[in-house]
């Protein structure tokens, strides 16, 4: 049966790699595998455009109206919707993809648990920064929540059916990103261009900065809480610098299940869209044991790499918390992006913010989004 699939952030690396899988996946198709009912892109016009000309979507939406009205130009038959959440209000859609990055995010995921038979988020800050909102109307409506993180795919299929009072540990692998090896002291002269370039994973600019800082990792270890309800001092943060091994899970009675795959997001992406079922998928490189060699593992370096225990402290305190961490993270990579910033002055803007943060108990959608609106003016003030 063909399924009806909306993508938000269509443009962008997890964007772009879905459609791929779908591509490959109608091709040759009578009865295609699935249908694209929408897409939507921040300010990419020309690869919208060639998505649109390509996959045929009834909706779009785009950031600008110059872009808009450019769209309507050209393909007359299409709606064009106002946002994001517009898109994830479309009924009768067997999968969201939530491929948009930040919080932006937010309000759209909320809509679509509500319209959206299940919803595949790879928009981790969503997850992070509105933990209770999320649970909650995936609860209330039904609507089926699932990774899109290769570690978060890797420990949903470890867990499989198996209830949390029967989970020991969750190993989250980390690559360890591009300066595991450089001294403390030479993390002071890292330049963007060095930051943008992640040994193992091709992705977006924000989660390559994130995954160099470890704060992708305290995100993610916040995603566990939020996904599985894993309590944090059940989560053990592992160094593994070949990305074979994606987490593994730790199991009462003695037993640890690990997944690997190689490093290529198309395989959770497939999975987070096909699950429970498997199909065949084309990969540039398939996974082969015998051309492995040696797999290493090691405890992350937190005194290199504060972030990580920034995002462990937030988790922990919960409520806003996660919620100030996820927006001073995404202020402060932002600056970096923009060289306003060095890059040790992330974690050190990060943990100055939490340390004057107070505490907002079960905030609701506006009062995170008056958080990150506050937090995201006040760093924007200070460095610009
Ligand atoms: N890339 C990966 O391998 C990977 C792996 C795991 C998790 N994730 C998570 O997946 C999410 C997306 O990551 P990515 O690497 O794919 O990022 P990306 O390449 O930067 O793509 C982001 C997408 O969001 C769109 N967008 C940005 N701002 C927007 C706004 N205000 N309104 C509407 N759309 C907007 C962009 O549009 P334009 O490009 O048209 O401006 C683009 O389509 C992030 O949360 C990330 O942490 C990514």
């Amino acid at each position: 049966m063909t399924k009806r699939i909306s993508i938000i952030g269509s443009t962008g690396s997890i964007g772009t790699q879905a459609l791929d899988i779908i591509r490959n996946r109608n091709s040759g198709k009578d009865s295609p595998d699935f249908e694209v009912v929408a897409l939507s892109a921040g300010r990419n016009l020309e690869r919208l455009i060639d998505q649109i000309k390509e996959f045929r979507p009834q909706y779009i939406s785009i950031l600008n109206k110059e872009d808009q009205d450019t769209i309507k130009e050209l393909f007359p038959e299409i709606n064009i919707l106002k946002n994001i959440e517009e898109i994830a209000a479309i009924s009768k859609i067997d999968i969201f993809l939530s491929a948009v990055v930040g919080i932006t995010g937010l309000k759209a995921n909320l809509i679509a648990l509500q319209h959206a038979k299940r919803v595949a988020v790879a928009n981790k800050e969503t997850l992070v920064s509105a933990k209770h909102l999320v649970r909650e109307y995936s609860q209330k409506y039904k609507s089926e929540l699932i990774p899109v993180d290769s570690e978060h795919v890797a420990i949903h299929q470890c867990l499989s059916d198996h209830s949390q009072s029967e989970i020991h540990e969750i190993l989250l692998t980390s690559s360890g990103g591009p300066f595991r090896t450089l001294d403390k002291e030479d993390l002071k002269n890292v330049t963007l261009q060095q930051a943008l370039k992640h040994p193992k994973w091709s992705m977006g600019p924000k989660i390559t900065i994130d995954s160099s800082t470890l704060m992708n990792k305290g995100l993610e270890v916040i995603e566990v809480n939020s996904l599985f309800d894993i309590d944090y001092d059940q989560i053990q943060v592992v160094i593994h610098p070949q990305s074979i091994v994606h987490s593994a899970v730790t199991f009462v009675d003695g037993n640890t299940i690990a997944q690997m795959s190689m490093p290529d997001m198309k395989v959770p992406i497939q999975y987070a869209i096909d699950y429970p079922k498997r199909y065949p998928i084309e990969l540039e490189e398939r996974f082969n044991i015998f051309s492995m060699g040696s797999l290493d593992f090691e405890f992350p370096d937190t005194n290199k790499f504060p972030a990580l225990n920034l995002a462990y402290a937030a988790g922990r305190q919960g409520h806003s918390f996660p919620t100030a961490l996820n927006s001073v993270n995404e202020a402060a990579v932002a600056l970096f992006l923009e060289e306003k910033i060095q890059y040790l002055d992330i974690a050190k803007i990060i943990e100055s913010e939490l340390n004057q943060h107070k505490l907002i108990k079960d905030p609701c959608v506006n009062t995170i989004l008056e958080i990150d609106k506050e937090i995201k003016e006040r760093q924007y003030f200070q460095y610009k």
